[in-house]
């Protein structure tokens, strides 16, 4: 069994983003691996900053489509989105001077993808799906 597990809870009702916080989670497991073969110390640094171009990617895209339609809750998502890209980047600096904690990250990003997906994009892919129609 992986690491994060995909589950149907977590769509969103929009298949591009859907497809996007698949490939999110596919790319936990593989940081998750990637610090088991290491023996509990930092991935490769181009897994995490892989991480951080596909996540910006992907925020900028519902960021864009949050803007479009005016969605309402469109500043307390950034937050969300922000905190995430500041944690990775932690990470990035911290695997540099090799301070890094890869357990407690890896079940942050995980922990935030699951309570971000479920909690707060669903709401937004609620909205857009209405709004696309
Ligand atoms: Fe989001
Ligand atoms: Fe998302």
């Amino acid at each position: 069994m992986p690491y994060f597990d995909w589950n149907d809870s977590l769509l969103v009702g929009i298949k591009t983003i859907d497809d996007q916080h698949r490939q999110l989670v596919d790319m936990v497991n593989t940081l998750h691996d990637a610090v088991e073969q290491r023996g509990q110390h930092c991935p490769a640094p181009e897994l995490v900053a892989r991480l951080k171009a596909y996540a910006a990617e992907h925020f900028h895209i519902e960021e864009g489509y949050m803007q479009a339609f005016a969605y309402p809750g469109l500043e307390t998502h950034l937050e969300e989105h922000q905190a995430f890209s500041a944690k990775v980047q932690t990470f990035e600096d911290a695997c540099a001077d090799d301070s890094a904690n890869p357990a407690e990250v890896l079940d942050f990003l995980k922990g935030w993808l699951t309570e971000h997906i479920t909690g707060v994009d669903v709401h937004m892919g609620r909205f857009l799906e209405d709004h696309l129609r």
